[in-house]
Protein backbone atom coordinates (compact mmCIF):
# COMPACT_ATOMS: atom_id res chain seq x y z
CA UNK A 1 0.00 0.00 0.00
CA UNK A 2 0.61 3.86 0.16
CA UNK A 3 2.28 3.52 3.66
CA UNK A 4 4.95 0.77 2.33
CA UNK A 5 5.81 2.76 -0.77
CA UNK A 6 6.61 5.97 1.63
CA UNK A 7 8.41 4.13 4.19
CA UNK A 8 10.98 1.98 1.54
CA UNK A 9 11.41 5.96 -0.41
CA UNK A 10 11.86 7.78 2.85
CA UNK A 11 14.47 5.56 4.19
CA UNK A 12 16.05 4.99 0.85
CA UNK A 13 16.52 8.57 0.43
CA UNK A 14 17.72 9.29 4.44
CA UNK A 15 20.24 6.94 3.48
CA UNK A 16 21.67 8.80 0.54
CA UNK A 17 21.00 12.54 1.79
CA UNK A 18 20.99 12.33 5.55
CA UNK A 19 22.45 15.50 7.31
CA UNK A 20 25.18 14.45 9.60
CA UNK A 21 24.65 16.02 13.22
CA UNK A 22 26.17 15.76 16.15
CA UNK A 23 23.59 14.03 18.22
CA UNK A 24 22.85 11.45 15.33
CA UNK A 25 23.42 8.11 14.84
CA UNK A 26 24.26 7.01 11.40
CA UNK A 27 21.59 5.48 9.33
CA UNK A 28 20.58 2.49 9.96
CA UNK A 29 22.59 1.56 12.83
CA UNK A 30 20.87 0.14 15.97
CA UNK A 31 19.39 1.74 18.97
CA UNK A 32 21.20 0.28 21.44
CA UNK A 33 23.97 2.17 21.03
CA UNK A 34 21.89 5.40 20.87
CA UNK A 35 19.82 4.49 24.38
CA UNK A 36 22.98 6.02 26.00
CA UNK A 37 22.36 8.98 24.10
CA UNK A 38 18.36 9.41 24.95
CA UNK A 39 19.98 13.10 26.72
CA UNK A 40 21.66 14.41 23.36
CA UNK A 41 18.78 13.65 21.88
CA UNK A 42 16.37 15.63 23.99
CA UNK A 43 18.54 18.60 24.27
CA UNK A 44 19.02 18.69 20.26
CA UNK A 45 15.19 18.43 20.17
CA UNK A 46 14.23 21.28 22.71
CA UNK A 47 17.50 23.90 21.22
CA UNK A 48 15.96 22.74 17.57
CA UNK A 49 12.82 23.65 18.32
CA UNK A 50 13.38 27.33 17.58
CA UNK A 51 16.53 27.82 16.48
CA UNK A 52 18.03 26.62 13.16
CA UNK A 53 20.07 23.19 13.00
CA UNK A 54 23.50 25.48 11.96
CA UNK A 55 22.94 27.72 15.06
CA UNK A 56 22.47 24.67 17.22
CA UNK A 57 25.51 22.46 16.24
CA UNK A 58 27.45 24.97 18.07
CA UNK A 59 25.24 24.91 21.45
CA UNK A 60 24.79 21.48 21.54
CA UNK A 61 28.73 20.98 21.74
CA UNK A 62 29.55 23.53 24.33
CA UNK A 63 26.02 22.33 26.47
CA UNK A 64 27.22 18.20 25.88
CA UNK A 65 30.35 19.82 27.41
CA UNK A 66 29.26 21.67 30.09
CA UNK A 67 26.65 19.17 31.06
CA UNK A 68 27.36 15.79 29.64
CA UNK A 69 24.70 13.84 31.61
CA UNK A 70 21.31 14.37 32.60
CA UNK A 71 22.88 14.47 36.83
CA UNK A 72 25.38 17.35 35.64
CA UNK A 73 22.31 19.06 34.23
CA UNK A 74 20.26 18.66 37.43
CA UNK A 75 23.01 19.58 39.82
CA UNK A 76 23.90 23.17 37.80
CA UNK A 77 22.03 26.53 38.66
CA UNK A 78 19.58 27.74 37.00
CA UNK A 79 21.79 30.68 36.41
CA UNK A 80 24.98 28.67 34.78
CA UNK A 81 22.25 26.57 32.57
CA UNK A 82 20.93 29.67 31.28
CA UNK A 83 24.50 31.08 30.79
CA UNK A 84 25.46 28.32 28.40
CA UNK A 85 22.19 28.67 27.01
CA UNK A 86 22.46 32.52 26.10
CA UNK A 87 22.46 33.60 22.74
CA UNK A 88 19.39 30.91 21.78
CA UNK A 89 16.78 32.84 23.38
CA UNK A 90 13.60 31.67 24.69
CA UNK A 91 14.72 30.54 27.90
CA UNK A 92 11.70 28.92 29.03
CA UNK A 93 13.52 26.36 27.04
CA UNK A 94 16.47 25.99 29.17
CA UNK A 95 14.42 26.66 32.21
CA UNK A 96 12.24 23.78 31.28
CA UNK A 97 15.32 21.37 30.52
CA UNK A 98 16.31 22.03 33.81
CA UNK A 99 13.55 21.07 35.44
CA UNK A 100 12.74 18.51 33.23
CA UNK A 101 16.81 17.20 34.41
CA UNK A 102 15.80 17.65 37.90
CA UNK A 103 12.18 15.38 37.69
CA UNK A 104 14.26 12.42 35.63
CA UNK A 105 17.17 12.35 38.09
CA UNK A 106 14.50 12.73 41.25
CA UNK A 107 12.04 10.20 39.52
CA UNK A 108 14.18 7.71 37.83
CA UNK A 109 17.51 8.18 39.12
CA UNK A 110 19.05 9.93 36.07
CA UNK A 111 17.85 7.26 33.87
CA UNK A 112 15.42 8.95 30.83
CA UNK A 113 12.75 6.53 30.70
CA UNK A 114 12.13 4.54 27.36
CA UNK A 115 8.38 4.87 26.71
CA UNK A 116 6.44 7.84 25.17
CA UNK A 117 3.62 7.68 28.02
CA UNK A 118 6.83 8.35 30.80
CA UNK A 119 8.30 10.47 28.33
CA UNK A 120 4.97 12.98 28.28
CA UNK A 121 5.38 12.90 31.84
CA UNK A 122 8.27 15.08 32.44
CA UNK A 123 8.12 18.67 32.40
CA UNK A 124 8.86 20.16 29.24
CA UNK A 125 8.48 17.36 27.32
CA UNK A 126 5.14 17.29 24.96
CA UNK A 127 3.92 14.85 22.56
CA UNK A 128 6.17 15.86 19.76
CA UNK A 129 9.56 15.34 21.62
CA UNK A 130 8.56 12.66 23.37
CA UNK A 131 7.75 10.62 20.18
CA UNK A 132 11.01 12.22 18.99
CA UNK A 133 13.10 10.69 22.05
CA UNK A 134 11.23 7.26 21.88
CA UNK A 135 11.50 6.63 18.33
CA UNK A 136 15.00 7.84 17.95
CA UNK A 137 16.63 6.74 21.19
CA UNK A 138 14.63 3.77 21.84
CA UNK A 139 13.41 2.51 18.25
CA UNK A 140 9.85 3.23 19.52
CA UNK A 141 7.29 3.52 16.34
CA UNK A 142 5.65 7.09 17.84
CA UNK A 143 5.32 9.54 15.32
CA UNK A 144 6.73 12.66 16.00
CA UNK A 145 4.59 15.35 14.17
CA UNK A 146 5.84 18.86 13.82
CA UNK A 147 5.30 21.72 11.07
CA UNK A 148 7.72 20.07 8.54
CA UNK A 149 6.06 16.89 9.03
CA UNK A 150 2.44 18.49 8.87
CA UNK A 151 3.14 20.38 5.25
CA UNK A 152 4.69 16.88 4.05
CA UNK A 153 1.78 14.65 4.66
CA UNK A 154 -0.50 17.66 3.96
CA UNK A 155 0.97 17.04 0.49
CA UNK A 156 0.86 13.53 0.27
CA UNK A 157 -2.63 13.03 0.85
CA UNK A 158 -3.47 16.47 -0.26
CA UNK A 159 -4.95 17.29 2.67
CA UNK A 160 -3.92 21.26 2.82
CA UNK A 161 -7.63 22.46 3.78
CA UNK A 162 -7.39 21.15 7.60
CA UNK A 163 -5.84 23.56 9.55
CA UNK A 164 -3.11 22.10 11.72
CA UNK A 165 -3.88 24.57 14.29
CA UNK A 166 -7.11 23.55 15.37
CA UNK A 167 -7.53 20.98 17.90
CA UNK A 168 -9.41 18.91 14.95
CA UNK A 169 -6.64 19.65 13.27
CA UNK A 170 -3.40 18.67 14.92
CA UNK A 171 -5.68 15.55 15.50
CA UNK A 172 -6.01 14.36 12.35
CA UNK A 173 -2.49 14.83 11.18
CA UNK A 174 -1.66 12.98 14.16
CA UNK A 175 -3.78 10.06 13.06
CA UNK A 176 -2.09 10.86 9.70
CA UNK A 177 1.24 10.23 10.28
CA UNK A 178 0.51 7.61 12.46
CA UNK A 179 -1.18 5.39 10.04
CA UNK A 180 1.69 6.37 7.03
CA UNK A 181 4.58 5.02 10.13
CA UNK A 182 2.22 1.43 10.51
CA UNK A 183 4.01 -1.94 9.75
CA UNK A 184 7.14 -0.31 9.63
CA UNK A 185 9.29 -2.96 10.93
CA UNK A 186 12.51 -1.41 12.18
CA UNK A 187 14.17 2.44 11.88
CA UNK A 188 11.19 4.28 13.20
CA UNK A 189 13.72 7.27 14.21
CA UNK A 190 15.35 7.09 10.70
CA UNK A 191 11.82 7.53 9.38
CA UNK A 192 11.08 10.38 11.63
CA UNK A 193 13.93 12.38 10.95
CA UNK A 194 13.65 11.67 7.36
CA UNK A 195 10.20 13.57 6.78
CA UNK A 196 11.61 16.29 9.34
CA UNK A 197 14.80 16.50 6.80
CA UNK A 198 12.53 16.12 3.38
CA UNK A 199 10.35 18.77 4.70
CA UNK A 200 13.45 21.20 5.58
CA UNK A 201 15.22 20.50 2.46
CA UNK A 202 12.99 19.32 -0.72
CA UNK A 203 8.77 19.97 0.58
CA UNK A 204 10.12 23.37 1.70
CA UNK A 205 6.95 25.68 2.18
CA UNK A 206 8.05 27.32 -0.85
CA UNK A 207 8.72 26.47 -4.65
CA UNK A 208 9.14 22.81 -3.47
CA UNK A 209 11.41 20.85 -4.96
CA UNK A 210 9.35 18.16 -6.34
CA UNK A 211 11.50 16.85 -9.46
CA UNK A 212 14.33 15.96 -6.20
CA UNK A 213 11.29 14.41 -4.18
CA UNK A 214 11.70 10.65 -3.35
CA UNK A 215 7.61 10.45 -2.75
CA UNK A 216 6.82 12.45 -6.06
CA UNK A 217 5.36 8.72 -7.17
CA UNK A 218 3.18 8.72 -4.06
CA UNK A 219 2.18 12.67 -3.93
CA UNK A 220 -1.66 13.06 -4.32
CA UNK A 221 -1.09 17.20 -4.42
CA UNK A 222 1.81 16.08 -6.80
CA UNK A 223 -0.72 14.23 -8.95
CA UNK A 224 -3.16 16.87 -9.05
CA UNK A 225 -1.40 19.92 -9.82
CA UNK A 226 1.46 18.98 -11.20
CA UNK A 227 3.07 20.72 -8.41
CA UNK A 228 2.79 21.07 -4.51
CA UNK A 229 0.55 23.84 -3.81
CA UNK A 230 1.76 26.26 -1.63
CA UNK A 231 0.92 25.79 1.79
CA UNK A 232 -0.46 28.61 3.94
CA UNK A 233 2.29 29.07 6.96
CA UNK A 234 -0.33 30.16 9.32
CA UNK A 235 -1.54 27.45 9.59
CA UNK A 236 1.37 25.96 10.71
N1 LIG B 1 14.16 19.35 13.71
C1 LIG B 1 13.84 19.00 14.95
N2 LIG B 1 14.37 17.82 15.28
C2 LIG B 1 15.06 17.40 14.19
C3 LIG B 1 15.82 16.26 13.90
N3 LIG B 1 15.98 15.28 14.80
N4 LIG B 1 16.36 16.17 12.68
C4 LIG B 1 16.17 17.16 11.79
N5 LIG B 1 15.48 18.25 12.01
C5 LIG B 1 14.92 18.38 13.20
Amino acid sequence: GLADHVQRNLLGWYDRNFRALPWRTPPGEKAASNASNAYAIWVSEIMLQQTQVGTVVDYFARWMQRFPTVIALAGASLDEVNGVWAGLGYYRRSKMLHEGAQYVTDVHQGQIPTTYEQLLKIPGIGPYTAAAIASIAFNQCNAAVDGNVIRVISRLLCVGHVAANSTQGAKLFQQLATEMMKGLESRPGDYNQALMDLGATICTPRAPKCSACPLQAQCRAYKEAQSAPEVDVSLI
